[in-house]
């Protein structure tokens, strides 16, 4: 798939002003700290290797959902980060006022080879969200070559991800090491997989997540269904959960979906168990079969039967994806679930993947991080990947080689 686009290494970037779109939307804590900088890690291959090319790095990011500019929503504390991050190497890493404007042409304007300057939000103009043509231009007027290194932003056809590309020659323009390893990782989830594949999927919402059961459906061998969505199935089967959170609405959805699962033969395994409480704020749970649930009661975590049997697949599996937690893993009484997840994942021998915020914070949790095969930065991005979807952000990259390949 990654053999359509030209990758940052074949580019020709020396002496040159790089724009490199990068996703820096990490969580900050209220104080306005990182609490996890794993997306700016992952950037620093290609932000390192474009320094010691002698590049002058022009990176652009959002950083959540402003409407306008907003303090907190600057990207300071990333800057900061970041440049801890990259010292020695680059003694400095200037943050722009606004993502254009006079004060940010003048800090690119003054770029030597080697440096690194990050704009602030992207997201504070408007044009980006709405793939303005007028924002694109200016953005790409800063830079002669552009880089896409924001696979967790690569599902957004933004101004910054999409609009812009095409300004740039054909030859300048490419992506990044991230990008180039979560295309391929991911790409090994599509196609022709290596068998038993095992899905396992948590969270909340059965909308969010259809999309990539109906289209895994078609390859996986097992799917594992966990968290709170785990008892809409539940009781699109008849069964009673109490005071579980059931979207009511997608019971159809879900009815349909266990039927084309049985007609694909897939196997589904819902929880056979799982931990109730009365509450979310309950200090602790107890393990109830699923048929007996009680009524003033709601499931928070999958049980323990659940949990030998999701292991038995996972374990035994060639290749593992995971998205989403198996149940309310921010308090410790109904974490326990979805760090065995995490524990099968790290014992497979076959390939294993995990997208999603979530599952990314619970497998660092559990220490087992290193274990995985790929752990991707993207959420969303990485989700309708594996939907099979061509990504805005990835498409306008490609398009671009096989353009070339057409002269
Ligand atoms: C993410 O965190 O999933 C990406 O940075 C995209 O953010 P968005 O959902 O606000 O577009």
């Amino acid at each position: 798939m990654s053999a359509n686009i030209r990758s940052v290494a074949d580019l020709d970037v020396t002496g040159r002003r790089v724009f490199v779109r990068v996703d820096f939307n990490v969580p900050l804590s209220d104080s306005g700290a990182i609490t996890d900088d794993s997306r700016i890690v992952a950037a620093l291959p290609t932000i390192k290797h474009l320094v010691e090319r002698g590049a002058r790095v022009i990176l652009g990011s959002h950083l959540g959902r402003p409407k306008g500019k907003s303090k907190d929503t600057s990207l300071l504390p990333v800057a900061a980060r970041l440049a801890e991050l990259l010292a020695p190497l680059v003694p400095e890493v200037r943050l722009t006022d606004e993502p254009v404007g006079d004060g940010a042409r003048k800090v690119v304007m003054d770029m030597r080879d080697g440096d690194v300057v990050l704009l602030e939000n992207l997201r504070w103009v408007a044009g980006e969200e709405k793939n303005d043509d007028a924002y694109a231009k200016a953005l790409a007027g800063y830079a002669e070559v552009y880089v896409n290194d924001a696979f967790g932003t690569a599902h957004r056809a933004h101004a910054s991800t999409a609009g812009m590309v095409k300004h740039f020659a054909a030859e300048a323009r490419g992506a990044g090491f991230l990008l180039l390893r979560e295309i391929e990782f991911l790409s090994k989830l599509l196609g022709s997989v290596r068998k038993p594949y095992v899905v396992v999927v948590g969270g909340a919402k059965v909308s969010d997540k259809i999309g990539v059961l109906e289209n895994l459906s078609k390859v996986a061998t097992s799917i594992l269904i966990g968290g709170a969505m785990a008892n809409t199935f539940l009781r699109a089967k008849g069964l009673d959960v109490g005071k579980s959170k059931v979207e009511e609405d997608k019971l159809g959805v879900a009815k349909n979906f266990l039927k084309t699962a049985e007609a694909n033969k897939v196997e589904v395994l819902l929880p056979t168990d799982v931990i109730v409480a009365p509450g979310i704020d309950a200090a602790a749970g107890r393990a109830m079969l699923v048929e007996g649930i009680p009524s003033g009661e709601m499931a928070l975590d999958i049980g323990p039967a659940t949990v030998k049997l999701f292991r038995e697949r996972i374990v035994t599996a060639q290749t593992v994806f995971w998205n989403g937690p198996l149940g309310l893993f921010e308090k410790a009484s109904f974490a326990a679930g979805t760090m065995a997840v995490a524990e099968a994942l790290a014992a497979c021998q076959g390939t294993t993947v995990v997208g999603g915020g979530d599952s990314v914070a619970a497998l660092s949790a559990s220490g087992v991080a290193d274990k995985i095969s790929h752990i991707s930065t993207g959420g969303g991005a990485s989700l309708e990947f594996v939907e099979g979807q061509e990504l805005p952000g990835i498409a306008a990259l490609r398009m671009a080689s096989e353009k070339r390949s057409s002269l």
